[in-house]
Parts: structure tokens; C-alpha cells; sequence
């Protein structure tokens, strides 16, 4: 059986995004244990607002079609989203829907499996950003989400010159997240 292959992103483009840091973690773990791993940046597909008149008008811009077949190439997905007013990124939230007005060949959401995290510098970890996210992949977009989340409060301090999480619990909360990711594609693989 080959090695799962997983895709990685942040729901913020910014240089400096916390959430950046922990796609990028997420990504290096995710490499550790051997899984073939991509590593997306949104700044690179950048998309406009979607608009029915402008699909209507232009189809879905390249960026959209180039998203859905990475999507569709990979098991698993992790996303590390931001919280924003309690809710998902305009960014991501875009991203998704443009993905899923296109329908090319391959399934981009449907029975992948995909895994999320979030870190504000807040107390809350972004937890109630989560669950909006968790909602859209999942009664929206019919992707199997799994259980398992990390959350990384405080984070503007919480990771150490290496990009590592300092602390333990934290750290621990996302190695879960990632075996539970390399486990549940393991597992669609073999089928
Ligand atoms: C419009 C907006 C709304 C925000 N709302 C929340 C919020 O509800 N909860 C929270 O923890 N942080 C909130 N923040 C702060 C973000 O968590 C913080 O800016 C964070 O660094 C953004 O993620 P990034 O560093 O990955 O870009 C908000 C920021 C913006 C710009």
C-alpha cells in the first residue's frame, strides 16, 4: 500500500500567520511519518469574490480548477483556519465554494478525509472558528472530518525558534490530530 498522500494549508496568506506556523508543523509531522506531503499556500491561488454573474459570464478561474484537482489528488487534508468573529476566514470560505462549483473529474471533497486545527493569540484557541468549519466540510461539503482538533491559544508566543510548539499539551493535541489523519487515510486506502 502506497504511503497517504496529504495536503496542507492555512486559511490565513499572511507572511506572518500563526496559522501558517502551524500548517507548517503540521506539515513537517505529517513528512516525519512518512506520508507524502504538499504544502499549499492560498496567496499563491489567488481568487475574486464568487459571484454567479461572473461565473455565469467566465466559468471558474484556473486558480479554482487548479485547487479542485490538488484537492482531488490527495487522502487527506489538513487545514489550520483562523478565527474570525467566531466564524472561517473570507479566504477560506471563498476557496471552498469556488472548489466546489467545479466539477471535474475526481471527488475533491466527498469521502476524503480532513483534519483541522486552528491558533489565535486569544485565550480560546480559535475553538469556536472550528466548529463553522467543521460545518461547511462536513453538512456542506460531505467530507468526513475527523474528531480530533488542535487548538493553539496564546500563540503568538507558542511556538519556540524552530517552530515547534512549546507546550507539551498543545504539541500532544496535534500529534493526535496527525496520526489520527495518517491513520483514517490508511484505512480509505486499504478499501
Ligand atoms: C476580522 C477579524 C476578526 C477576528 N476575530 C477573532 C475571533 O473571533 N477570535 C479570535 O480568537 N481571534 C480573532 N481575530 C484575531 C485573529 O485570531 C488574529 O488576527 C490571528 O493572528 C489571525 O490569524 P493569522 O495570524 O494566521 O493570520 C480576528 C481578526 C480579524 C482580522
Amino acid at each position: 500500500m502506497r504511503n497517504p498522500k496529504i495536503l496542507v494549508l492555512s486559511g490565513s496568506s499572511r507572511a506572518a500567520s500563526i496559522n501558517g506556523k502551524l500548517a507548517a508543523l503540521a506539515a513537517k509531522k505529517l513528512a516525519l511519518l512518512d506520508a507524502s506531503t504538499t504544502r499549499l499556500s492560498l496567496k499563491d491561488y489567488p481568487l475574486p469574490i464568487y459571484d454567479g454573474d461572473y461565473e455565469d459570464k467566465n466559468g471558474q478561474p484556473d486558480n479554482a480548477v487548479k485547487l479542485h484537482r490538488l484537492f482531488s489528488e490527495n487522502d487527506g487534508v489538513f487545514i489550520a483556519c483562523p478565527e474570525y468573529n467566531a466564524g472561517i476566514t473570507p479566504l477560506l470560505k471563498n476557496t471552498l465554494d469556488w472548489i466546489s462549483r467545479v466539477s471535474g473529474s475526481g471527488e475533491a471533497f466527498k469521502g476524503k478525509v480532513f483534519a483541522v486545527g486552528a491558533a489565535s493569540p486569544g485565550g480560546f484557541g480559535g475553538m469556536r472558528g472550528l466548529i463553522g468549519t467543521r460545518t461547511i466540510l462536513e453538512v456542506g461539503l460531505g467530507a468526513l472530518v475527523l474528531p480530533q482538533m488542535v487548538s493553539v491559544a496564546r500563540a503568538s508566543s507558542a511556538f519556540d525558534d524552530k517552530g515547534d510548539l512549546v507546550d507539551e499539551r498543545t504539541a500532544a493535541q496535534l500529534d493526535g490530530v496527525v496520526n489520527a489523519l495518517l491513520r483514517a487515510t490508511r484505512i480509505e486506502l486499504s478499501h
